[in-house]
């Protein structure tokens, strides 16, 4: 079976988790602090906050910003569910704003439109754009909308570590950034995430809240505010240590393997490729099937030894949130997209693999 993705975890990683195994310390401790300092000196900023997932990252970055009940913030309408499920969870509502075919990423325009033309009860308050697969979100007008409009940018870089626009690591664009480490991302703490920042108080009020909001007052340990423990184990940060040095060379190699997909098959009659966006460090690579039955194919691809999968979720549309109509985008993505197999470890003869099961339905 040729799998979506396998993380690239080699025998230095397992030792160095090993080690913290054998030690007996398998809380957050001095682990994750190095981990920490890894991540923040390579996206290049000041604080870097370790969590226990993604989604614990969001929804830390909206409390500690002092976001919930009352509020409201724009989300695209495609992404995984974590980004509107944070939003709930702090309390706040997510308004949804539909996505552009072209890179699955929230469509500025509209953005822009629905900034203008919003009515809700709730104030809006913050921006909170995905990098959908990688896949850089247009971060000047984000940017440039957050500041006319007097609202955070809290960035969902779940998908997006070592990406660049001109320069600059996605997760440092706004007052914050989230990323995630699920398996599926392309470092793994088995689960996991990070908060990245530059303001101090920020990162000390996130530090509190993921801890129970616990802190030591003259030689006292008192509760600050109500918190949470949402810590990263020191095991975890320790699988992650090695990894982040072969970050680089784990998304060139993904480059190297999307490329080659792109060469045999973006003149498929049966198949969309995405516009390809400077800076995009592929977590996966989502094709739209032009027409016809995807679980057919799916399934058909199964049959052959071929994983293919569907991408994300057209989140309004969800019996969560229960808005059938409006994201036209959006849900056209969830209906028709699917994505291929696509990891560091993954040979050319993978892809070549996939490229004629495609070829062989025409
Ligand atoms: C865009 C996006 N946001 C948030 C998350 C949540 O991350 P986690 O699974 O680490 O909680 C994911 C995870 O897959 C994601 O893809």
């Amino acid at each position: 079976m040729i799998a979506l993705t396998i993380p690239d975890i080699r025998k230095e990683d397992i030792q160095l988790a090993v080690d913290v195994l054998k030690s007996g310390m398998l809380v957050q401790g001095e682990y994750v602090q190095r981990f920490e300092a890894s991540l923040a000196e390579y996206v290049g900023v000041e604080h870097a906050v370790a969590v226990s997932s993604g989604t614990a990252a969001l929804h830390l970055a909206l409390t500690a910003l002092g976001i919930g009940t009352g509020d409201a913030v724009l989300v695209p309408a495609f992404s995984f569910v974590a980004t509107a499920n944070a939003v709930r969870l702090s309390g706040a509502v997510p308004v949804f704003v539909d996505i552009s075919q072209d890179d699955y990423n929230i469509d500025a325009g509209l953005l822009e439109k629905v900034i203008l033309e919003y009515q809700g009860s709730e104030a809006l308050r913050a921006i909170m754009p995905v990098h959908e697969f990688g896949c850089p979100a247009n971060m000047n007008a984000i940017c440039r909308l957050a500041k006319e409009h007097d609202l955070l940018v809290i960035e969902d870089a779940a998908c997006a570590l070592g990406a660049r626009v001109m320069g600059q690591h996605l997760g440092t664009f706004g007052a914050c950034g989230c990323f995630s480490f699920h398996p599926r991302k392309s470092i793994t703490t088995g689960e996991g995430g990070v908060l990245t920042t530059n303001d101090a108080s920020l990162a000390a009020q996130l530090r509190l809240l993921r801890s129970h909001g616990l802190s030591r007052v003259n030689g006292h340990i008192d509760c600050l505010v109500t918190g949470y423990n949402y810590r990263m184990t020191d095991f975890q940060a320790a699988l992650g240590i090695n990894q982040l040095l072969r970050i680089d060379e784990n998304l060139a190699k993904r480059k190297v393997l999307v490329n080659r997909y792109y060469e045999a098959l973006a003149d498929h009659p049966e198949l969309i490729f995405p516009t390809r966006r400077r800076g995009h460090v592929w977590q996966s690579l989502m094709l739209l099937l032009q027409s016809g039955d995807l679980s057919e194919c799916i399934q058909s691809a199964f049959r052959k030894g071929i994983q293919i999968g569907p991408g994300a979720q057209c989140i309004p549309c969800t019996t969560a949130y229960g808005v059938k109509q409006g994201f036209p985008g959006a849900s056209q993505c969830e209906k028709q997209g699917f994505v291929v197999p696509l990891y560091a470890g993954l040979e050319p003869e993978g892809v070549d693999a996939v490229v004629a099961f495609f070829r062989n339905r025409l």
